[in-house]
């Protein structure tokens, strides 16, 4: 049972939300969220596969709650499902207002990536009981 009071997965990135990032309306941009939550879920979906690795599709994606210029994003990532070469990554958004605040769920979505080898191809994930320690630190 999850507390929706705190984040699922592990925190990976942490940024500051510019006033470059918004949109006319004054808030920020979804897109730049979406990126955010793109370079986390890759971070991700690296240290599981042990190399490079595309996003290939993004299954669900949910925009909850607005962000603001100087709210503090969190993105919280975590590997759901493996196949051979892929992997799907639920990732979690979370802002702290105006650096100091609450802090709040704003986005979620489930990203999914494929691992690749040197040419570009598609390449079978590493067994988990072949990765580093680093992998499963918290
Ligand atoms: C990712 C990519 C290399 C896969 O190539 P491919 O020839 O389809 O490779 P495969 O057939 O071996 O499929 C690889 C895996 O991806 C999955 N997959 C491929 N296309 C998919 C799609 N559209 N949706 C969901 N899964 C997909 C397959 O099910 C397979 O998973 P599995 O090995 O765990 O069973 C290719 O689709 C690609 O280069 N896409 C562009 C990626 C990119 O540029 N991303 C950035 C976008 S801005």
């Amino acid at each position: 049972m999850t507390d929706p009071c705190k984040p699922v997965g592990s925190l990976t990135t942490r940024v500051l939300a510019m006033n470059s990032d918004t949109n006319p309306a004054g808030d920020i941009f979804g897109g730049w969220v979406l990126s955010q939550m793109d370079i986390a879920a890759g971070i991700c979906a690296g240290k599981r596969a042990q190399s490079r690795v595309v996003t290939v599709a993004l299954d669900s994606m949910s925009f909850i709650r607005p962000v603001k210029v100087g709210d503090i994003l969190g993105v919280y990532t975590e590997v759901v499902e493996t196949g051979r070469t892929s992997m799907v990554i639920n990732v979690e958004a979370w802002v702290r207002r105006d650096r100091i605040g609450n802090r709040e769920k704003v986005t979620k979505g489930k990203f999914k990536f494929v691992a690749l080898d040197e040419n570009g191809k598609s390449k079978p994930l590493p067994d988990e009981s072949e990765l580093p320690s680093y992998v499963f630190d918290v």
